[in-house]
């Protein structure tokens, strides 16, 4: 017995000692004792637990390697919302959000704290009697994806706090994110095993986070800062000293987290770490202003989506400068030529960036950009990075001028660039680039979705002449297809059989697919509902089309120039040949007046009901528009399961947000079953 007692109190002891040496090392980056005796006390820890399973804990050091993957992430909701910041990118904003928080305070002093804003993920994690109970994304601000197993294998995250034994709950957040000097660890550990590296620490570390098993979790680099307690400790009047708190409860906190007294010296502190953050080993967005004091954040309260008490400062979009090794232009599906520049790697706004589009002709020579040229690239937030200027200064000898050719890269035809248009080109429907193009784009997810049929498989399918257009994609045999190089017979059979499930694909998604001019998803929507079927559409004068609400003279002409083509049309009777549906579904005419109708929707997360494309096809044929990207013209957000960034720069926006089910309600479920 008094053996038993020994050995469970040294476990108890080798658990403490960890911890401690754990958070010198993580936290305080402070270590105390050599790695070797390190090692030596976890060794001895794990040898307890193996003979004495039974002592075994959720929450022993020795458990942080992760513990067994799981199916999916249970939801949980928020005890408190998870709000998000609003954003300002000027010192006059910051000045205004200082006079609204004078307005609601008059005659009061309001001092400020400043504090660099983390670009991670950001988790609230609750623990209870001093144990950490669990750790949840934010997810829609309601409620997140239990992530704690996960969390436990990030060391510099407490599994235990010391002293709250009996404190029955805590519940502290903040960001969790992965060091620049660990992502490209990372990363160049994925390149050699042949996997996709990540393209920023920040993808990085939400993609660890959502990783199904635990134990691969705990080889990913994350690190985490706490930057609040939920509901106020009682025993702290302001937010510095929270931060205190938490610090002292063994929470890894930020080091750069400072008073301002007033709005022009947190201005000030702002501007000056646009250049600091350079210095720092993890990438920061931006700053957060917070009022100090805890009790006039309190009255100060939030609104529905952001409090009231704090805000962002958004640092400008980056510019860096690199050189331009080389001009070349591609060919797309209808035949444009885009000169694209091809970069000296840069890293830039969180990714590296290796080409960036010139557009046309004219945008080259309005920034007068040569090959060899150093020049000045921007990349503001999604947006992809375009070519701001030239450094002329830099410019070695007279670097020769960048020309459109005058044939096509691809086929060698001669381009043409109309008077009045600036872009320049290819007219040969039968260039290889313009087919490759157009096949991918009928096999694409929002047409016809052909899995299986991928860039590497229809170039092939293309340089062994299998295929000239996509009507030839229905005459594809097994034989033709295992003949191919890394083409097994199951991939073969699996293709096949995804092109005959194609076939019935809606009338909307087929005219979207066939790749006319201005004809996308929306522009094929209003065609099918407003024609039975292709052979009508085709026998529609120009007039008759420009004749239909949201369809104008550009796009109409565009259709009959399509349509009016011999090869075009011989594409069409491939297709009609091989059974592939050409006519509107009964009762899929177009419905003049639902709750949906003219509205901007986004769709964010995964549904229980629908996968998102049919959502979105149900929302188009309910008179709605689609949209990939929420900004201030989307009328309505709809939520799902794991709902990422769309979702939180709805809530940015005051963009209205439903859930799934309200979807199914606008949509009127009816039609489904
Ligand atoms: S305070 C009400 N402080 O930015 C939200 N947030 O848009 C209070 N973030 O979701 C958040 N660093 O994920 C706060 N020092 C910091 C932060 C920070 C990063 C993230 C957080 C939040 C988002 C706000």
């Amino acid at each position: 017995m008094g053996a038993k007692k020994n050995m469970r109190a040294r476990v108890a002891e080798l658990r403490e000692l960890i911890r401690l040496h754990d958070r010198k090392y993580y936290v305080d980056h402070a270590p105390e004792i050599a790695d070797g005796e390190y090692d030596a006390l976890m060794a001895e820890l794990a040898g307890l637990e193996r003979e004495h399973p039974e002592l075994v804990t959720s929450d022993s050091p020795t458990r942080r390697g992760g513990g067994a993957p799981t199916e999916g992430f249970r939801t949980v909701e928020h005890a408190v919302p998870m709000l998000s910041l609003d954003n300002t990118y000027s010192p006059e904003e910051l000045l205004a959000f200082d006079a609204r928080v004078k307005k609601r305070l008059p005659d009061e002093l309001v001092e400020y704290v400043v504090e660099p804003k983390l670009d991670g993920i950001s988790i609230s994690l609750r623990y209870v009697d001093g144990r950490l109970d669990v750790a949840v994304t934010r997810g829609d601000g309601t409620r997140g994806d239990d992530v704690t197993a996960n969390i436990r294998t990030v060391r510099s995250i407490p599994t235990r706090l010391p002293g709250r034994r009996g404190v029955s709950e805590v519940e502290v957040r903040g960001e969790v994110f992965m060091p620049r000097s660990g992502f490209e660890r990372l990363n160049r550990r994925r390149e050699s095993d042949g996997a996709t590296p990540f393209v920023n620490p920040r993808n990085a570390a939400a993609g660890s986070l959502k990783l199904r098993d635990p134990g691969e979790v705990a080889g990913r680099p994350l690190e985490a800062f706490f930057y609040q307690i939920v509901g106020g400790a009682s025993r702290v009047a302001t937010h510095l000293e929270a931060i205190e708190l938490m610090r002292a409860m063994g929470f890894p906190v930020s080091p750069d987290i400072t008073p301002a007294p007033h709005m022009e010296a947190a201005v000030e502190r702002c501007l000056e770490w646009d250049e600091r953050r350079r210095g720092l080993d993890y990438d920061i967005d931006g700053m957060v202003v917070k009022v100090n004091s805890l009790e006039q954040q309190e009255r100060l309260g939030s609104t529905a989506k952001s409090p009231r008490w704090g805000i962002a400062y958004k640092f400008p979009a980056e510019a860096v400068r690199t050189v331009v090794r080389d001009i070349v232009v591609q060919v797309g599906r209808t035949g444009r030529l885009t000169p694209v520049a091809i970069l000296e790697p840069v890293f830039v706004s969180g990714s590296t960036v290796s080409r960036a589009t010139l557009h046309n002709q004219d945008e080259i020579e309005r920034l007068d950009v040569r090959v060899g040229d150093t020049v000045a690239i921007e990349k503001g937030g999604e947006v992809i990075p375009k070519v701001t200027e030239v450094v002329k200064s830099k410019r070695r000898g007279r670097p020769r001028r960048f020309r459109m050719p005058l044939r096509c890269p691809a086929c060698g035809e001669p381009v043409v660039r109309s008077p009045g248009e600036v872009d320049t080109r290819c007219e040969n429907v039968s260039c290889p680039e313009q087919v490759r193009g157009r096949i991918r784009h009928f096999a694409s997810r929002g047409a016809m979705d052909v899995r299986g049929l991928g860039s590497a498989l229809v170039r092939q399918l293309v340089a062994e002449e299998l295929v000239g257009d996509y009507g030839d994609l229905y005459e594809l045999r097994g034989p033709d297809l295992v003949a191919l190089e890394r083409m097994g017979e199951k991939s073969a059979e699996n293709l096949l059989a995804e092109l005959e499930e194609s076939k019935r694909r809606p009338l909307a998604r087929v005219l979207h697919g066939l790749g006319i001019r201005h004809v996308g998803a929306r522009v094929a929507q209003v065609l099918a509902e407003s024609f039975p079927g292709m052979r009508e559409l085709a026998s529609a004068s120009e007039g008759d089309l420009a004749a239909i609400d949201e369809i104008g003279p550009v796009i109409a002409a565009s259709i009959r120039s399509f349509l009016g083509s011999p090869r075009n049309a011989e594409a069409l009777r491939k297709l009609e040949r091989a059974g592939v549906n050409m006519r509107r579904e009964p009762g899929r005419r177009r419905k003049t007046k639902t709750a949906l109708a003219g509205l901007t929707v986004v769709l964010s997360g995964t549904f229980a009901h629908r996968t998102r494309q049919e959502a979105a096809d149900a929302i188009v044929e309910a008179g709605g528009r689609v949209s990939s990207s929420v900004s201030s013209k989307t009328d309505l957000a709809v939520v799902g399961r794991n709902p990422g960034s769309k979702h939180s720069k709805a809530l940015e926006l005051g963009v209205k947000t439903i859930d799934e089910a309200e979807l199914e309600r606008l949509l009127g479920t009816r039609e489904r079953h």
